[in-house]
This record gives structure tokens, sequence and C-alpha cells, in this order.
């Protein structure tokens, strides 16, 4: 925990692998004058992941990490984590699983957005195959990690109404948008529960 204009911010870690729009949002929600915490350190899957270009334009350092080589990823993100004295992590649209171990080591303190209601739609696809199965609503939902994939505790979720012409592209736009109201809400909402 660090004191910011005599306000405590938590430290929070973002992991991501791709474009990064929930990075940037939280990015910017962590400037308003009453959030509680600040993005302090980005970790990336993978050196191409567009997300990337947030570190250099809000100056915040980034890491890129092969979660191929689990002794190494472990040691290479501890380091990070003290240096920046991380207390959260949040996943967002990041793509790899994370070892048992590190989820242990900070249990009640990863957490996790996914484009759908949970428990429904674990995994990949969710937009498709919620539309296939004919769902009145599809949603997003921000949860603590656990070792069980996209199954850790809810802590908010959002209903997104799906439209008869609804195909995955534009249900998934319209869940982004929610997706970006609740990870902050979430965030803030955990820390104050803290
Ligand atoms: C989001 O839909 C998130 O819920 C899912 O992956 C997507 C990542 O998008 N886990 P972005 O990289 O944050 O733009």
């Amino acid at each position: 925990m660090i004191k910011l204009n005599g306000i405590k911010k938590v430290n929070v870690a973002v992991f991501i692998s791709g474009r990064g729009s929930n990075l940037e949002n939280l990015i910017k929600c962590s400037k308003n004058k009453k959030s509680k915490f600040k993005i302090s350190l980005i970790i990336s899957s993978s050196s191409k992941a567009s997300g990337l270009k947030f570190a250099k334009k809000f100056n915040i350092k980034r890491k890129v990490i092969n979660f191929n080589n689990n002794t190494l990823i472990e040691k290479n993100l501890l380091m990070a984590f003290k240096k920046k004295h991380i207390n959260i992590i949040c996943l967002a649209g990041f793509m790899k699983i994370l070892s048992k171990n590190f989820i242990k080591r900070f249990d009640g303190k990863i957490l996790n957005i996914h484009p759908s209601l949970l428990p429904k739609y674990k995994g990949l696809n969710t937009h498709f195959r919620a539309i296939q199965n004919k769902e009145s609503y599809s949603g997003c939902t921000v949860h603590y990690v656990n070792s069980k994939l996209d199954s850790g505790k809810i802590i908010l979720q959002k209903r997104v109404k799906i439209f008869k012409k609804d195909t995955a592209k534009s249900l998934a736009a319209r869940v982004l948008i929610q997706e970006h109201a609740l990870y902050p809400k979430a965030l803030n909402k955990i820390i104050n529960d803290h």
C-alpha cells in the first residue's frame, strides 16, 4: 500500500495478452481522485500484445514474461511485484493459465473479468455460444481467480440484453462497454471491503 496525495492507494499489476482495452480503462479510472488503486505494473504474456502501448503512453513499468517456463515465471514475477509493492493482480484478456502455486500464493488477490454471466459460458467464444443457445441475456463478471477456470467467487456481474439481430461481434461490443464500467467498480469494492 502507498500513500498518494494523502489518500491510500493499492498497487495493482494488470496482466494482458492482447488489445488491452480493459487495461487502458483501468488506468484512466485510476486517475480519478476517488479511485482506491494505482496501476503500477503491466505484465504481458506476449511481446506482440497491442495493449503494451499503454505502458509507454501512461508511463507505467511493463514486463513481458514467457509463461511457458514455470519456475522462471514465478521468480520474475515475484521480483517485479516486490519492486512495485504490488497488492492486487487484475487479469484483463490474459490468455495463459497461472500455476496452482502462484494462485495459492496470491489467494484472494487475483481478479479476472470474463465476458459472460458466470457460471454460464466459462472459457472461450462466450458470445457466440450464448447467441447459439438463444439466451435472452449475456453480460460480464468480475470474479476472484482460483485454480479452476472461470470458477472463483463472483464479485460483481452486469447483464446485457441479447437482441435477435445480434452477432457475436455486436454483442461483444455492447458487453465490452459494461466490462469497462464493471471492472473498476469491482476493484474499488474489494479494496473497500478489505
Ligand atoms: C474482454 O472481453 C475480457 O472480458 C476477456 O478478454 C477480453 C479482453 O479485452 N477476458 P481487452 O484486451 O481488455 O480489450
